[in-house]
């Protein structure tokens, strides 16, 4: 099954240079084909004749090099990756990569790449440690890249901490992983919607509430990888969407959010309700900026329509998934909406729990069914809880 899939290697220059040689061979004794590219500084540590040889394919390090066969270039290069693995990562190579630096082949070539992009970082423990080499990752997990934490343990400088790339095997697993993520969803439609709703009040004004769009994005990322069509619904979050959507729609209030999910419905199998929607909106916007007074200022509001509601009276044999975002009585009030809204199952999360509901990467989560069914996971990512909802609709498809 691997024998059609082709890793290329991004490796920058770092005493973890050797490492790497374990890594092609074990690939391409799983019969991965492989690309090499090195940096400039890669090649100080192992020559590219060590890479030619175990990889079988001729290792490009130069941007301006004449090609040694036509169609081996940087773009033909990225667009043969099934995974981009960078190895060693350097702190110089992230933040590149995480700043948009494309100045050779090997942050040129991932720039370009549709694959996964999987990195494995090793330098020194106190640069792994800095601030700026931490944001540099965090804005590149944000965009959807995967990390293969490095070890601890004694580095090369002496110092011990954290900073030792992972291990060959280690890093071959995830590649594996990554690699045959079965395509379980290819050929269904699906909407996601993600985010909070934003209900103004006046033009500086707005209600809305603390929700990030983590939960729904990691749905719309993971069934992106497994094959489906998505059309994201998004309220306004700082998140960059996954790469390869179907649609993206960008709406601000809850009307708008209905509006999106109702003229997009036919030609979806499948809705997951995971934005969280405001209940109200303002009765009255005012165009002009509400001016503060000596009085007390009440504001009346308005029933939203309850999209969930309303899709779930006309959904027919479509799969309708629910969140509930609970404080209290979580699993009387789950149940509730999901005989009420007509649900398939909804995704209930405690928000009182630390490391679930809002914000967080992570999420804790019951699953209840119409049949009243509950299943309870442990605080898992954000992603792992995705897969979890999208396996349920796989089962109900
Ligand atoms: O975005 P994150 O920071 O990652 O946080 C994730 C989350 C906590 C927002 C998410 O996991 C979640 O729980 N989303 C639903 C929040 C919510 O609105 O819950 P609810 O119990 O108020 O609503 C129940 C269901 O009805 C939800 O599927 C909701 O989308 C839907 N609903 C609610 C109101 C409304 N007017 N229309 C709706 O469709």
């Amino acid at each position: 099954m691997l024998k059609d899939k082709t890793v290329v290697i991004g490796v920058s220059g770092g005493i973890a240079v050797y490492k790497v040689l374990d890594v092609i061979s074990r690939l391409r004794k799983l019969g991965v084909n492989v690309y090499v590219i090195m940096t400039k500084s890669a090649t100080e540590f192992v020559t590219p004749l060590s890479f030619q040889s175990l990889s079988q394919n001729y290792v490009v390090c130069d941007m301006f090099e004449d090609p040694k066969t036509w169609d081996v270039e940087h773009i033909s290069l990225a667009k043969r990756a099934d995974v981009f693995l960078v190895a060693p990562a350097t702190a110089n190579v992230i933040g590149k990569m995480a700043n948009g630096i494309a100045d050779d082949m090997l942050t040129t070539t991932v720039m370009a790449t549709k694959g996964k992009v999987l990195i494995a970082p090793a330098m020194n423990t106190n640069m792994y440690e800095n601030p700026i080499v931490q944001r540099n990752i965090d804005i590149l997990k944000e965009l959807g890249y995967d990390f293969v934490e490095p070890e601890s343990g004694r580095l090369a400088c002496g110092d011990t901490g954290k900073g030792k790339l992972a291990s060959p095997e280690v890093i071959v697993d995830e590649i594996v992983k990554l690699l045959s993520k079965e395509q379980d969803l290819k050929g269904k439609s699906i909407i996601v919607t993600a985010g909070p709703t934003v209900e103004s009040i006046d033009p500086m004004r707005f209600i809305s509430n603390r929700s990030s769009g983590k939960m729904g994005y990691s749905i719309a990322k993971e069934a992106i990888e497994r094959g489906a069509n998505v059309t994201l619904i998004s309220g306004p979050t700082n998140l960059t969407p996954p790469q390869n959507l179907k649609k993206l729609i960008r709406i601000e209030s809850a009307e708008d959010m209905y509006n999106a999910v109702v003229e997009n419905l036919e030609e979806n199998q499948v809705v997951i309700k995971s934005a969280a929607v405001a209940d109200y909106k303002p009765k009255n916007y005012s165009n002009k900026k509400i001016k503060k007074s000596d009085e007390d200022l009440v504001i009346s509001l308005d029933r939203n329509k309850d999209i969930a509601y309303e899709i779930g009276k006309i959904k027919k044999d479509k799969i309708l998934v629910g969140f509930a975002a609970e404080t209290n009585d979580l699993l009387e009030n789950a149940k509730g909406k999901v005989k009420k809204k007509n649900l398939d199952f909804i995704v209930a999360n405690d928000l009182t729990m630390e490391g679930a509901g809002f914000g967080v990467d992570t999420n804790i989560v019951k699953i209840i069914d119409k049949d009243g069914n509950i299943t309870e996971y442990p605080k898992m990512k954000k992603e792992e809880v995705a897969n979890v909802i999208l396996d349920k609709v796989k089962s109900l498809l």
